[in-house]
């Protein structure tokens, strides 16, 4: 079958075979199948959907299209947790070292930005000298010895997620099911890791946009990630709201360490711990989540998690006290009294892209220190005048006009709004 009969046929709605599938990407990853061929099947998958044999071909082509790792000489199993994406969401660079000094080995490989959302991987990237590109064995190697890695997708591991992942960013294909399921657990399963805990973000920052598609996505991965093997846990979480109070790498690092410290918000600090709590009864580490929390909750005041988190960006090479801040700052003020009532996620993620923290094309250079402090949480008071956000930045020329759809993407009324959970399941 040529790649144009394949492209035509999930165009017109069709079923294709797992061997179709498979060409597919085996061809991409090659360099046989060009971007602009891989782009239109994408268009394709996005509005004709994918069945979950379909889904499954895919992830586990995506997963062969490298070198599959075999985590052996490790203590205990090996458990990552991975997000489906959201705004602020640095929850990984707190739990990564805060589950290793419990323990439990972590291998966490990494994202870069996708759309609107942060990728894990370009906050690392913000600390300077930090090494991201660990080869498989390298990575490994430092699991032995410190407990902790955190790595981008080496060329080795699942090179076809990395290809359609930024091809995917750049074409307006990332919100469909099936491809985030195949995106996720591919890299996953090439990790070899023996467990997942998952945190699916609904909202207007996630990709999912309410709870009903976030719980189907959610049964997807699950199905999927089970049938290849892996113990695989799902909390569904909120993203009307970006998570803690920063978003943009060199805060969102920041951001972390006072979550080590203990001193983090409070939102960030409830999903670090579920989370945590989550990856270690996976990993056998204790017997339940209650037990779980408890366990991490005693690594905080101690500062173990802290010097682990240390430890980790020490061994991979990076300056900690060398992380960039932005020449400008620009303060935004609420215009009015009432309460912090919505905020247009998807929007505020878009500032602090356009302000320097994120790509608007795969070619784009980050800059790190750029970003957004939010000052308040939805349901907060507020007077007049009071402190709302920051801007960090260092190119002027956009900023007025960023500072006014910020203000606009932070709604304040008067009435309070109705509260919801942060963690559904
Ligand atoms: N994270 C990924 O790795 N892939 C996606 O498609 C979404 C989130």
């Amino acid at each position: 079958m040529s790649v144009l009969e394949t492209i035509i046929r999930k165009r017109n709605g069709q079923r294709l075979s797992a061997g179709e599938i498979k060409e597919l990407i085996d061809g991409y990853s090659c360099g046989d199948i060009l971007d602009y061929q891989m782009a239109s099947f994408l268009m394709a998958v996005y509005f004709q959907g994918m069945s979950l044999s379909e889904t499954i071909a895919l992830t586990e082509a995506m997963a062969h299209s490298g070198k599959t790792l075999h985590l052996t000489g490790l203590k205990g199993m090996v458990i990552d947790k991975h997000s489906t994406g959201g705004v602020g969401d640095g929850i990984s660079l707190a739990l990564a070292p805060l589950v290793a000094a419990a323990g439990l080995p972590v291998l966490m490989m990494s994202g870069r930005g996708l759309g609107h959302t942060g990728g894990t991987l370009d906050k690392l990237a913000s600390i300077p000298g930090f090494r991201t590109a660990l080869t498989s064995r390298q990575a490994l190697r430092q699991v032995r010895k410190i407990g902790v890695a955190m790595i981008g997708q080496t060329a080795e591991l699942a090179p076809a997620d990395k290809k359609i992942y930024a091809l995917r960013d750049a074409t307006g294909t990332v919100e469909n099911i099936s491809l985030i399921c195949a995106s996720i657990l591919s890299k996953k399963i090439a990790a070899g890791i023996d467990g997942l805990v998952l945190d699916v973000k609904f909202g207007n920052g996630a990709f999912m946009p309410n709870y009903a598609a976030a719980k189907q996505l959610t049964q997807v991965l699950i199905t999927v990630g089970k049938k290849n093997g892996l113990k695989i846990k799902a909390l569904v979480t909120d993203m009307n709201q970006p998570l803690g109070n920063a978003v943009g790498n060199s805060l969102e690092i920041s951001q972390a360490i006072e979550v080590l410290k203990g001193e983090g918000p409070a939102d960030f600090m409830t999903l670090t711990l579920a989370l945590g709590a989550e990856m270690l009864v996976l990993g056998k580490k204790a017997g339940n989540v209650k037990e779980a929390e408890q366990i991490l909750r005693g690594l905080i005041p101690t500062g173990q998690a802290l010097d682990k988190f240390y430890c980790l960006v020490k061994t991979q090479g990076g300056k900690i006290n060398q992380l960039p801040v932005a020449k400008h700052k620009l303060v935004i003020k609420a215009p009015v009294s009432g309460y912090i009532y919505s905020m247009s996620t998807r929007e505020i993620g878009l500032v602090a892209t356009m302000l320097g923290a994120g790509r608007q094309k795969k070619e784009d250079l980050i800059d790190y220190s750029a970003g957004i402090l939010l000052h308040k949480k939805i349901g907060d008071p507020i007077q007049a005048g009071d402190l709302v956000a920051t801007m960090y930045y260092n190119k002027a020329g956009i900023v007025p006009e960023l500072k006014k759809r910020l203000l606009a993407a932070i709604v304040i009324r008067k009435t309070k709004p109705a509260r919801h959970p942060l963690i559904y399941n």
